[in-house]
């Protein structure tokens, strides 16, 4: 299963990509995970990164190609992928369809999620992430069993630099002009299946295993 979810932030392609990946036992591949990862070590990349995503703008598209092509070069990722927030841009796209056509491995299906954007802006503020596993939780919607502490590893859980509402906003404009354009690059392709993301977690899970099979 190679498979893309595409959809504006705070849409939940991290929570239903961690479903997937799980159920479907694969490799679930998030680009700002790995770059949020890097930030928190101070690498050079990121480093580099930072200044990018604390302004709520894309980081370039080199650097963000590089590290797919690092990753999927892994042989934990012959066994089948979800792209969580990669491609965002068509010169991403191009470069992802370069990459797999190489391997004979080509994208099976594109996800798009959709919900209005008043609950985007409602779901990222409510955000709360555990540093260490990368587990998503909403202080409403879907909180942790012990106020503040990850279920999963017990760390403390913290609220991303980039989801105070002014820098949300900001996103959500880059959405619309760099990365919605891949839903009709895709739908051109035949690889696209919408899927409406408002509902329970499970309810939109069953949707989405529905529009994979
Ligand atoms: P990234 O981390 O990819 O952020 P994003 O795409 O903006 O998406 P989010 O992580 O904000 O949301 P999500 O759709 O995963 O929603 P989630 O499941 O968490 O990127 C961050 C930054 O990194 C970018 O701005 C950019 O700078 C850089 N970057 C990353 N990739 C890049 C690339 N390819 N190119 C260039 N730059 C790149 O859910 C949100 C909340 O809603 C959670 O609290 C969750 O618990 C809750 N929730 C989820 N589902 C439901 C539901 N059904 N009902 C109620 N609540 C729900």
């Amino acid at each position: 299963m190679r498979l893309i979810f595409l959809g504006p932030p705070g849409v939940g392609k991290g929570t239903q990509a961690q479903k997937l990946a799980e159920t479907a036992s694969i490799q679930k591949i998030s680009t700002g995970d790995i770059l949020r990862d890097a930030v928190s070590r101070k690498t050079d990349l990121g480093l580099k990164a930072k200044q990018f995503m604390d302004a709520g703008q894309l980081v370039p598209d080199e650097v963000v190609i590089g590290l797919i092509r690092e990753r999927l070069s892994s042989p934990d990722c012959d066994g089948g992928f979800v792209l969580d927030g990669f491609p965002r841009t068509v010169p991403q796209a191009e470069a992802l369809g370069r990459l797999l056509e190489e391997r004979e491995s080509p994208i099976q299906r594109v996800i798009s999620l959709e919900v209005s954007e008043h609950e985007l802006v409602r779901r990222i503020t409510g955000r709360r992430s555990c540093p260490e596993c990368k587990r998503v939780y909403h202080i409403d919607y879907q909180p942790p069993k012990q106020s503040g502490a990850c279920d999963s590893c017990g760390a403390k859980l913290i609220q991303r630099d980039d989801d105070r509402e002014e820098t949300v906003r900001k996103r959500l404009g880059v959405y619309h002009k760099q990365t919605a354009p891949l839903v009709e690059y895709y739908s051109a392709r035949s690889l696209l299946a919408r899927v409406d993301g408002l509902g329970s977690v499970e309810e939109v899970f069953g949707r989405l295993k529905a529009a994979v099979s």
